[in-house]
């Protein structure tokens, strides 16, 4: 069965990659900063004794209690306490549809300043919150805040990027994330060391990227694809010359006229993207954000201080390590940067699923012998290392894989018409399920114990199967051509309507569907039996654009016996 189609894309548009476009991505990623600083920051609050003590005196209470009687595995539970955590990832997915009228409206750079403005109220009203009513709204706003951002700052990146970079700048924003996450890991151990206030000062410096964000998308263009969306043709051209640095940009702009002008004839792009022909992206923007979270990320980015203290870490060392873990998060998005656009979206997703089930069912396994079930026991510091390890094995592997593709897949398979709409299910289904890890996992660890690690690992070689059998090569494929990529996969193919295949303004269209390693053996195969290599694989105009896997190959190698 082939199941990766690879498509060879026209790639005729003219241009470079010019320094304005790469410093406009870059401010653009600093949207990811203040995602991160919230993931980052809430575990070590929620694992300070003066905060425990002023907002959630139970938990303190049970933490403290050295009675002996409490298993390991439920120290931290307390419903309030997660929703501290998770309430800014509910505001966060109901902001997002309205960031996407907004974003739709008045363009992607409108949503990125909202986004940061009300994003700053909630850090001050956190920082100087006085109960858990104001900690709570501080976090619903610092939610909607990052409704609007995550919303809009991937479509942005998506759009100025030129195809062959897409990955890469896009990934900025994944890595502005990580660089939060790891800012506020070490904002957390230097607070900690505080004797009074720490927290608030963890919760108030939210307020520094937010004004990074801000003032960054004040100065940034808007999209030419928004201008055009906007009616702003003329000005959308100029951007397009500039960002492009060229003027011959006539190829790149009639492909965006013709998206916009399709675009424009929806008037309800939710509903739209219920139609049949938009299936594959409604499938794959829903079921990828859900996926990222079910590979248990969070766990470790929301509760590291709190796991390990569970593993028996002193609060030091406890945080110490989440500092590492955020280190490897940073430093393996690298890997994904520079990887991306070469070895393509599904080699990263596949091979980064395998080390993260590995690493899981080990953590499992490991805890199991530690705590047994009753969650009684201790960690030796050997362990809590070999544990350290393994989590930091994972983390990299989420970071290279399922990190930043969560949010690059689903921002660049979409045409023009349903992009933003398909956003904002991306933003609200990752929110969701953000929230519901937030909001359970505490509760789950202490009920499913060391099984939990299971469960998660279970999730991810569902995932990778999915990706295996559904997700298609999007590598250096024009964004407004990538119903290409849709019409060319074994199963997705047949939602897409032969008109929908219609932005070719170039020549050789070269469509082939097979999996990659099929692609190589059959290259392998011909240059030995019949002398053809990849050249001749290239050359030969394929006449037929869309083709499933047997057709193609016997079209294009006549002499293959009938079983292949
Ligand atoms: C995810 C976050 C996660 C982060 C870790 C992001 O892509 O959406 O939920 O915490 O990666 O780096």
């Amino acid at each position: 069965m082939a199941v990766g189609g690879v498509v060879v894309p026209s790639g005729n548009y003219e241009g470079k990659v010019t320094p304005f476009v790469v410093v406009t991505c870059l401010v653009a990623a600093t949207g990811g900063l203040i995602f991160g600083y919230d993931i980052g920051i809430s575990g070590g609050v929620t694992s300070m004794d003066e905060f425990l003590e002023k907002f959630f005196p139970s938990v303190y209470a049970k933490q403290k209690d050295a009675s002996g009687h409490e298993s390991q595995y439920c120290k931290f539970e307390n419903h309030l306490l997660t929703l501290f955590t998770s309430s800014l990832y509910l505001a966060a997915l109901i902001a997002s549809f309205f960031a996407s009228a907004t974003t739709k409206k008045f363009g992607r750079k409108t949503s990125m300043t909202v986004g940061g403005v009300v994003f700053l109220i909630g850090a001050v009203l956190n920082g100087a919150a006085m109960n858990v009513e104001m900690l709570i709204i501080g976090r619903l706003l610092l939610g909607v805040g990052i409704g609007y951002a995550n919303q809009s700052v991937p479509v942005y990146l998506s759009e100025m990027a030129p195809a062959k970079l897409r990955g890469a700048l896009n990934i900025g924003f994944q890595m502005a994330t990580t660089l939060g996450i790891f800012g506020a890991n070490l904002v957390n151990y230097g607070t900690s060391k505080m004797k009074e206030n720490g927290w608030r000062v963890s919760l108030a410096l939210a307020a520094a990227p937010a004004l990074i964000m801000t003032i960054g998308a004040i100065f940034l263009p808007d999209t030419p694809n928004s201008m055009i969306e906007r009616g702003q043709k003329e000005k959308a051209r100029e951007m397009l010359q500039k960002i492009r640095g060229t003027d011959n940009v006539d190829a790149e702009f009639s492909d965006l006229l013709e998206a916009s002008e399709a675009s424009q004839r929806v008037e309800q792009p939710l509903k739209k993207i219920l139609e049949r022909q938009y299936r594959p992206q409604l499938v794959i923007t829903s079921l990828i954000p859900m996926f990222q979270q079910l590979t248990g990320i969070n766990v470790i980015m929301f509760y590291a201080p709190v796991l390990f203290k569970t593993l028996g870490f002193g609060n030091d060392a406890a945080l110490m390590s989440a500092v590492v873990t955020g280190l490897v998060n940073v430093f393996a998005t690298f890997v994904s940067i520079f990887t991306v656009d070469k070895f393509g979206r599904r080699a990263l997703f596949l091979e980064g699923g395998a080390q993260m089930i590995i690493c899981q069912i080990s953590v499992g396994v490991l805890i199991y012998k530690v705590f047994g079930v009753a969650g009684e026991g201790a960690f030796t510091p050997a362990l809590g290392n070999l544990a350290l390890a393994l989590i930091c094995i994972y983390v990299a592997a989420f970071a290279w894989s399922w990190g930043p593709l969560g949010w690059l897949v689903p921002s660049e398979i979409h045409p023009l018409e349903t992009r933003s709409a398909g956003q904002s299910i991306n933003v609200s289904v990752n929110m969701f399920f953000t929230f519901i890890i937030g909001q359970l996992f505490l509760s789950a660890l202490c009920h499913l114990k060391f099984g939990l690690f299971f469960f998660f690992a279970g999730w991810v070689v569902l995932m990778t199967t999915f990706v295996y059998l559904f997700v298609p090569e999007t590598k250096n494929m024009p964004i407004e051509e990538m119903n290409r990529v849709w019409k060319a996969h074994w199963f997705w193919g047949a939602y897409i309507p032969d008109d929908a295949v219609g932005l070719q303004h170039h020549a050789a269209n070269q469509l082939v569907s097979t999996s990659l390693t099929q692609e190589l053996l059959l290259n392998v195969l011909m240059s030995t039996l019949f002398g053809l290599g990849d050249e001749a694989w290239k050359d030969r105009e394929a006449a037929v654009l869309v083709c499933h896997r047997r057709g193609c190959i016997n079209g294009l190698y006549p002499h293959l016996p009938e079983w292949w």
